[in-house]
Parts: structure tokens; sequence; C-alpha cells
């Protein structure tokens, strides 16, 4: 067993008792003040000279003087607005807030990158920007568009991030060149119509009957208006009126959201809708308003940085197990912010095993596979060690 081996495995039941600590302790976007102080504490331990970054967030940089150039790793911090159903004895103790997408995970890789590079700290040639990014589940636009535009990106040659996902199989990693993940936008529609006796209808302008044909016309906007390669998700996930079984609301509010990956196709999808929502309601008499407002934008690999990720995934987890199968993912990340401020990828680590049964991102029983956790390690420090190779023989570009 080499020695680099040792180092990380001597270091995992420490980082598994961190990680399922935050588990228990989850907090929102921009309230992460237990697990910054967490993380913060980590780095100081290590040598490293932690700074707040965007409100809650965390950056550390491995040479104190920032010594360019720079790579940057990044790890998001929040967990969601949901209830934990598992029986863990880490489960959340928080109600209504559960760490179900895996961040807890992220970020006690990230906490084990700082801790290995640290020891490599004097004979590293390039800096190492670790970015503890707060609110990525979206609280006020996320978070990393505010790491962004405080300069975390200034001077940073390539910046790369993970995520876990169950729907891949167990440690096989998932990227590629290009659209890695959707354009969002929320939507949201009000109709106002007339409502009284709901054994008067004729009197009435019904926001239900109109509504409900609005649902199922939304659903042709992709079907109908794209052609066979499609390429984007309309999805109404809200839909409230009325208050009892006699009488017929006034109005209606739907919300919804849109994944895209191309402007045409997000041009071509956004209109449909207008005209889809604008057609319905005239045909049921009743008065809508529409709105559609951007999300994150697409997440867009570099091609240079994508091939270091094929590159080290076929060294750590093999060739075969390296693809980009299943991409684009319709999901929505802020890293997209970062991959615009620098080049950068995005990639994913398999979670899932053979039957397909393991909870996905954001269901109530998901938890964070631990067995993840090296995996995410050798991967980040095989970017660096990748990125220094290409630098020192020139092929950077
Ligand atoms: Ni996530």
């Amino acid at each position: 067993m080499s020695e680099a081996t040792q180092e990380l495995d001597a270091l995992l039941p420490e980082l598994t008792a961190i990680r399922r600590d935050l588990h228990k302790h989850p907090e929102l976007g921009f309230a992460e003040h237990r697990t910054g102080a967490i993380v913060r504490a980590w780095l100081e331990r290590h040598g490293y000279a932690p700074r707040t970054a965007a409100k809650t967030g965390v950056i550390a940089d491995l040479h104190r003087s920032g010594l360019a150039p720079t790579i940057a790793l990044r790890a998001d911090l929040d967990c969601l607005p949901m209830p934990e159903t598992t029986d863990l004895p880490h489960r959340s103790v928080h109600d209504g807030c559960a760490h179900k997408c895996g961040h807890d995970g992220h970020t006690a890789i990230l906490l084990g990158v700082s801790a290995l590079l640290a020891r490599r700290r004097n004979e590293l040639g390039c800096n190492v920007r670790l970015l503890f990014q707060p609110a990525e589940e979206g609280v006020d636009g996320g978070g990393a568009k505010v790491m962004v535009a405080e300069g975390a990106l200034e001077g940073v040659e390539e910046v790369y991030g993970l995520h876990n996902w169950p729907g891949f199989r167990s440690h096989r990693i998932h990227v590629r060149a290009g659209a890695m993940l959707a354009q969002t936008h929320w939507m949201s529609i009000r109709l106002f119509g007339v409502g009284g006796h709901a054994s008067q209808p004729q009197l009435c302008r019904d926001v239900i009957v109109a509504g409900s044909h609005l649902v199922v016309a939304l659903q042709t906007v992709v079907a109908r208006g794209l052609g066979y390669e499609g390429g984007a998700v309309v999805s109404v996930g809200k839909f409230s009126a009325g208050t009892t079984d006699n009488v017929l609301p006034g109005s209606a509010e739907l919300e919804g959201t849109v994944r895209t990956f191309a402007p045409d196709v997000t041009e071509r999808v956004l209109s449909r809708i207008r005209e889809v929502v604008g057609g319905v309601a005239s045909t049921f008499g009743v008065r809508a308003e529409l709105e559609l407002a951007p999300g994150y934008p697409v997440v867009m690999n570099d091609p240079v940085c994508t091939a270091a990720v094929q590159r080290v995934g076929a060294a750590i987890v093999g060739a075969p197990q390296v693809s980009d199968v299943g991409l684009p993912i319709a999901g929505g990340e802020d890293f997209a912010y970062m991959a615009q401020a620098t080049r950068g990828a995005f990639f994913f680590v398999g979670t899932g095993d053979e039957s397909g049964g393991v909870p996905t991102c954001h269901h109530p029983d998901f938890d964070f596979d631990d067995t993840m956790i090296p995996i995410g390690i050798r991967m980040f420090l095989g970017l660096v060690d990748d990125h220094i190779a290409r630098r020192a023989s020139g092929r950077l570009a």
C-alpha cells in the first residue's frame, strides 16, 4: 500500500464522523454557521488561514501568499428544506431540514483534500484554492454567484466540482464536455376568473377547469413544440385553488420549472409557454399572469478540464468506469457561474447499485454514501496533480 493511500485511509474514520455530524446538524443556504465553523476549525488545524466568503461560505488557499497559478476545488455546504424519514443514528435533528443532496459528503471530501494537500504544501508548485460554497440549493440566487462576484475565481486557471449521484452505478465517473446540467427557469402562473356557487357554473369563469387544461396543454410544449431530439423539461409542481367542495374559486396559482440546455431551445420553449398560457386563458375566459424567471445557467464543461477529469478518473476507477452515459442531466447547479468565470468541469460520482433501489438525491430516505469519500478525495487530488503536470510540460492549454 502506498504512503498516500495509507495517509488517506488513516483520515477516513474522522472524515466519516464529521460527515455524519454535518448530516445530523443540517443548515439551510446562507445559514451554514455551525458547518462553516467546523470547516474553519479544520482548516486552521491544517495550517490554512480561512476567510469568510459569500456570507456563510469559507475560502482557503494552500499558500497563504495566494501564489499564482491557482486551481480551485469546490464543495457545497447547505441542506434542503425537507424532512428526513430515515432511522439512521445520524438523522437530522432539525425538523424540516435535511442533507438530502449529499452536500455533507462533498464538504467532508474537500476537508480530506485540504488535509492531504497541506502535507505537500512545500513541494506543490501551484496554489490550490478551496471553495466551501453556501446556498447551492437556490436561496436568494445561490452562493456561487456571490462568491464569483466577490472575486473568488480571480486568478484561478481551472475550477472543479463534483456531485454524488445514486442514479449512476457505484464509483463510476460520469462527465462530458459542453452542457452538463441544465438552465433552469422558474414559472409562475396566476389565473383570475369569476368565483361563485359550484351548482351555478354558467355564472362563473372556472379557474380550476382552465388550470387543469393548462397543465395538460403545457405538456405539449416539449412533446409538440420540439423535434424528436427534445432537449427540454416542463413540469408543473404546484397547483393550488379552492377551499371547499361547493365553491368555485376566483383565482388559482400554478408553479413549475423549465429545464433547457441550449439558447435556441430555451427561446422556443419559453415562447411556446407564453402562447399556450395566453391561448388557454382566452379559451376559458379567464385572465392569466405569467412569470418566467431565469435560475442557474447551463453548467458548461470546458473540453480541456473534461479531458483531465476523464484521465484522472481512468487512473483511479479504471477507463471503462468513466463515461458520458446519462448526460446531460436536467438538474440545475450554480457551479455554472464558476465555470463561466474561468474554465472548469463538474462531474458525477455514481453511488447507486444494480437494483436502482438506492434513494435518489432529494428523496427523504436519501443518505450520502460514505464509501464515496475516498474516491472524491482521490479525484480532486488527481486533478491537482494533473494540472501541475500539464503546467510543467507546457500542455496547459
Ligand atoms: Ni446537490
